[in-house]
């Protein structure tokens, strides 16, 4: 009998399908928030390893996210005065906050190696499939 998967095997699953069928997507990882810790850690992503596993409120392209409640799509991460560097080859990045129940519980954060990648198609996309994500939570 075939055993269904849990919850972070079909993140797992989404980020690995994003990271390998979408050309410009170079990593795609999913970030959830520790509210009564002020920070973020790192769930399951696809890409390279990244030495940001914790990510404080405020801080960074994610951490800002989690303070605004709103997508941050980012052209040029070298013109972002607060931005974390998991790479030395990711040149713009787009993060979707995860919204459960009104919450916002976590984020998805894809970086790409080209500049400018992500458009308001990009966005409407990962705004829609959070709130598929979204449904793995009720
Ligand atoms: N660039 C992010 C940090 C996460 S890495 O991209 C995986 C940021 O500025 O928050």
């Amino acid at each position: 009998e075939k055993e269904s998967l849990n919850k972070d095997e079909k993140l797992l699953a989404v980020c690995t399908l994003l990271h390998n069928e979408v050309k410009h997507y170079d990593w795609v990882g999913f970030y959830f928030a520790v509210p009564e810790e002020r920070v973020l850690h790192l769930g399951p992503y696809s890409g390279p390893e990244t030495d940001h596993t914790v990510i404080p409120y405020g801080k960074g392209i994610c951490g800002q996210v989690a303070v605004s409640n709103e997508t941050f799509l980012v052209e040029d991460v070298m013109a972002q005065d607060n931005y974390i560097a998991c790479s030395m080859t990711v040149k713009s990045e787009i993060v979707v906050p995860l919204f459960v129940n009104g919450a916002n519980i976590g984020q998805i954060d894809i970086d790409s190696n080209t500049i400018n990648a992500f458009t308001a198609d990009d966005q409407k996309f990962l705004e829609e499939l959070n709130e598929e994500v979204a449904k793995l939570y009720n």
